[in-house]
């Protein structure tokens, strides 16, 4: 059996923290995003809004276009607003600098896209440890938390393969561990499991349930998977640059057997 180091420990413990409730963790405001292009201006956004509480779990559905990875994007400090206010994780983050925008990732976001991303010539532990070595962590800290994480995911007995020698679904379980070793509050997901077939898709969504519940995390997931969608806290659709809660579909009449 692995001995865990107090270090190690301490940071696994860490990460098992409530949601802090005191303030909305996302507070988006007339959002407006241009994009400027060769046919001239595209207007994605029209005065956005969006208020997340901590602890939610929130989907994100709507056509293809509408502009659900670029909201994921302004978010996650990835692209940077035209107008408006975005706070999240009390940072304003239309105001950082590339560098300070880098910083605000490693500690505050976990993302995770459709395609997992993971580094092919290194094995699924050093892509899980990779966060933590960017962040200064020693080595051998950096392996332990890592094989924790693996192991939290289902994958300990992975730990030595290459991202080619793993499944779909144990690639994007190895992904989610990487984005959340280093214990961020907000997780960000865009369609992480849409390249994966139903079953695999299906589990690899209870896992995001349960280490969201079990990390106190702030979950935002797009898909297009009405289903996936209706399991979540709140679901919302981005259509026209606005967001407007998603109507839930009528469910089927109940007929009693007595009167069938
Ligand atoms: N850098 C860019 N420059 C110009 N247009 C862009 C840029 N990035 C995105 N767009 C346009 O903005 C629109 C929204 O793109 P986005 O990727 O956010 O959509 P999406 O809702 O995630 O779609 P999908 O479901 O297909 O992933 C698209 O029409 C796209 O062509
Ligand atoms: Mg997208």
């Amino acid at each position: 059996m692995t001995q865990t180091s107090p270090a190690a420990a301490s940071q696994a413990t860490r990460s098992l923290r409530e949601p802090d409730l005191r303030t909305p963790i996302i507070q988006v405001s007339d959002l407006q995003k241009t994009y400027q292009t060769a046919r001239g201006a595209l207007n994605l956004f029209q005065g956005l809004n969006l208020q997340v509480e901590a602890g939610e779990m929130v989907a994100l559905v709507g056509q293809s276009g509408a502009g659900k990875s670029t909201l994921l994007h302004i978010l996650g400090a990835l692209d940077a607003p035209s107008a408006g206010t975005v706070y999240c994780a009390s940072t304003n983050v239309a105001n950082l600098s590339t560098r300070q925008a880098a910083a605000f990732r490693n500690r505050e976001i976990g993302y995770v896209w459709q395609f997992h991303y993971l580094l092919p010539e290194f094995t699924a532990l050093e892509n899980v440890a990779m966060p933590l070595l960017a962040r200064g962590t020693n080595r051998r800290e950096a392996t332990q938390v890592a094989a924790n994480w693996l192991r939290e995911v289902g994958l300990d007995d992975r730990s030595d393969h290459r991202p080619g020698e793993l499944s779909g679904g144990e690639q994007q379980r190895v992904a989610l561990a990487r984005a959340l070793v280093n214990n961020p509050r907000l997780l960000l997901a865009d369609e992480p499991t849409g390249d994966l077939d139903e079953i695999t898709a299906g589990r690899v969504f209870e896992l995001i349930e349960r280490l969201h519940r079990s990390h106190g995390l702030t979950s935002i997931l797009v898909t297009h998977n009405l289903d996936l969608a209706a399991r979540c806290t709140r679901a919302l659709r981005l259509e026209g640059g606005r967001l407007s809660p998603l109507a839930a579909r009528p469910k089927a009449a109940f007929i009693p057997d007595d009167l069938e």
